[in-house]
């Protein structure tokens, strides 16, 4: 059935004008003043509100299997809350074993993810190298719409990528005209701060932070940028969380490098006094990675952001229930990685960027869903408001409240990094695909009704970017050998 809103006002990254929004048949057919309503149209009220493209969360991982546990949040539940939060697309990641088939981990990610309630994309990890995988990247590209790879350069022993497959994965990805993505904190580094605060008598939470201080993910950052310089293929660095890394991306973004950061609200607005309190369950829900850092780099990533050195904002949704993160009860080094916040990520924002002035609701917009649906190539499907694109909505009322808390999540684990938090400005409606899938609190989205959404490459920034390598290729000095 055909959806028009009405009363509202239209905010895009660019331009907010008072407009109804008519879609059907999943897109949007026309924005503009009193559009009439016509036959078998239902309509949505607006009035007082906002109307916004629907959030793109481009790092979440459900049901991930990872460091003896698979992640609580499977792709149903985890896309149910993002819908209750207004994401109404997530990007997850494929992660292959070292040695296991990339093509084979791409289709058992593809099942799992079937029972999705919102559209959802994969970036693919590259764990490991050899001819097959450079020959896997052509056809997840080619034939399957990946156009974005991951490299873990932590996590040594498991799925860290070392600069050997760092440097071949990056040339494949140029050749192929897809993005490079990171997540930056050098592992051999933390493997070894890791024994070294262990070697202390220090076995709780608290230990996390001291073996991966600021200067492991500023390393790594620099070290990824610079060989994607020379590689020259465009970075995105994933969840940025200090001021090392940030300055990172500005210096070479200012050097002209197409470099792209991600920043989490939980780096943004947390602290890591959260790895001291008293209570082991407490501070273990915390232990995610990169941690949590000391006072001044949330205020930093803040500027970051608002200057345009950051430009998406995610969670990185990698929930673990508190029976798992105790397999780290007698060793920190053992806690399973990661935090929830899927169904979070939007009214935070909102309420933090917003609200404190930080952003304006067009910038909101920007971070919150147009950058990823650019720097990933969903854009114009996905990511603005605008006749053809996919009718992905949320109605936000920016008067609204609601108390975060565990008890009324519908993210599928035991605790919040921001329980308590009191946000004023939330979706009263979130629309997928142009049907309402969730309204006053009541997600009605079925089962299995989330599409895969293919990314075509970067054709035409690619051979720009040909150009300038062209430009920089040396020529052989002709000598007379007499
Ligand atoms: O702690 C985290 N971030 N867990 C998920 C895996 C990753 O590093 O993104
Ligand atoms: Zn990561
Ligand atoms: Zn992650």
């Amino acid at each position: 059935m055909a959806l028009l809103i009405q009363g509202g006002t239209v905010v895009n990254d660019d331009l907010s004008f008072v407009a109804d929004v008519l879609c059907d048949n999943g897109v949007i057919t026309a924005v503009g003043e009193n559009l009439p309503a016509g036959d078998n149209v239902e309509i949505v009220d607006a009035h007082g509100c906002l109307i916004m493209p629907g959030g793109i969360d481009p790092h979440t991982h459900m049901e991930l299997p990872f460091m003896g546990t698979v992640a609580s949040d499977d792709f149903y539940s985890g896309t149910r809350a993002g819908l209750a939060g207004g994401t109404t697309t997530i990007i997850d990641f494929v992660i292959p074993n070292p040695q296991q088939d990339i093509l084979e981990a791409y289709q058992l990610w593809r099942e799992k993810s079937e029972k999705s309630v919102a559209d959802y994309s994969f970036h693919v990890a590259i764990t490991w190298w050899d001819e097959s995988v450079r020959e896997a990247m052509a056809v997840l590209a080619q034939d399957h719409g990946v156009n974005s790879f991951k490299h873990f350069m932590a996590y040594k022993n498991a799925i860290m990528a070392d600069d050997e497959v760092l440097i071949n994965s990056f040339k494949r990805a140029q050749e192929l005209g897809a993005i490079c993505t990171v997540h930056a904190e050098n592992g051999e580094l933390v493997f070894q701060l890791q024994q070294d605060v262990l070697n202390m008598g220090i076995t709780g939470p608290e230990g996390h932070p001291l073996s991966r201080p600021p200067e492991v993910e500023g390393e790594a950052a620099n070290r990824a940028i610079e060989i994607a310089h020379l590689m020259n293929v465009p970075i995105y660095l994933v969840h940025t969380s200090c001021q090392q890394a940030a300055d990172a991306i500005a210096r070479a973004r200012a050097n002209g490098q197409r470099v792209y950061g991600e920043v989490l609200p939980g780096h943004l607005l947390l602290d890591d006094s959260v790895y001291r309190h008293p209570d082991w369950s407490f501070a273990a829900a915390h232990v995610m990675s990169p941690p949590f850092r000391p006072q001044g780099h949330q205020e930093h990533l803040w500027k970051a952001l608002q200057a345009g050195n950051l430009h998406t904002t995610a969670t990185d949704h990698c929930c673990f229930c508190d029976p798992q993160k105790r397999n780290g009860i007698d060793d920190f080094t053992k806690i399973p990685n990661g935090t929830g916040g899927v169904e979070d990520r939007m009214h935070v924002m909102w309420h933090h960027g917003v609200n404190q002035g930080r952003l304006t609701e067009n910038e909101f917009v920007a971070v919150t869903s147009t950058n990823a649906a650019k720097i990933f190539n969903l854009y114009p499907r996905k990511g603005v408001i605008r006749t053809g694109s996919d009718a992905d909505l949320v109605i936000w009322d920016p008067e609204a409240t609601r108390t975060i808390s565990k008890e009324t999540h519908h993210q599928n684990v035991d605790f919040n990094i921001f329980e308590g938090m009191q946000v004023q400005g939330i979706n009263k409606v979130t629309i997928s695909q142009g049907e309402v899938v969730f309204r006053d609190g009541e997600i009605t989205a079925e089962r299995g009704r989330g599409r895969y959404l293919k990314r075509p490459l970067f054709s035409a920034d690619h051979s720009a970017l040909k150009k300038y390598s062209a430009q920089r290729v040396p020529k052989p000095i002709k000598r007379d050998p007499s």
